[in-house]
């Protein structure tokens, strides 16, 4: 694919399809093999990691099952600041395998403010899978990814779920701001 336009900015390819689907079987072997003979619940998180979470659920050979989950910001009118409110969440996690699942780790702010409300349901174990993570970007140093299929620099992407302002999430791709 060659350069498209999305609103008012052009975007140029970055990492194809073919990289793409290869490193998530990749990511999917790993979690097969670290959850052999469990169970896993995917809780993934709205609306950014519908596609990754689709392909990435797909390699999965182990028994899972799936879940989404909307986070909602309302920037508060205390000096906390933003609140973040979980919509959806109204499966039983006790004693169950958890795995988070994210289109991108940025500066970890939006995991921050979830995993909290993750602990506090008493899962057997959590760990957190991301399509991509930026660790340049990285401010809440307390988030880290188990599994992440790129890591990738400082810069804006769109494609495979990732939106620029609503648009662009149908790229089958990734593609960056040029
Ligand atoms: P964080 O809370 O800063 O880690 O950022 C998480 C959210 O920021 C992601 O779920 C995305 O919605 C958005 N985001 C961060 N970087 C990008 C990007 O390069 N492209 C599109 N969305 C991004
Ligand atoms: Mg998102």
């Amino acid at each position: 694919m060659e350069r498209i336009k999305i609103l008012d900015k052009s975007f140029v390819p970055f990492i194809s399809k073919e990289e793409i689907s290869s490193r998530i079987a990749e990511v999917g072997a790993m979690i097969n093999k670290d959850y052999e003979g469990k169970q896993v619940l995917l809780i993934a998180i709205l609306n950014g990691s519908f596609v990754f979470a689709a392909d990435l659920f797909r390699t999965l050979t182990i028994d899972a099952a799936i879940s989404f989950v909307k986070l909602a910001s309302y920037k508060g009118t205390t000096s906390t600041g933003n609140v973040i409110t979980a919509i959806g969440m109204e499966e039983r996690l006790n004693d169950r395998h958890i795995i988070i699942v994210e289109d991108i780790i940025d500066t970890g702010k939006t995991l921050s403010a979830f995993m909290p409300e993750i602990y506090q349901r008493d899962p057997a174990s959590v760990k957190i899978a991301t399509f991509l993570s930026k660790p340049d970007a990285l401010q809440y140093k307390d988030i880290k990814a188990d599994y992440v299929a790129f890591e990738i620099e400082n810069k804006f992407v769109v494609g495979y779920g990732l939106d620029y302002d609503g648009y662009g999430r149908n790229i089958p791709s990734l593609m960056v701001l040029e």
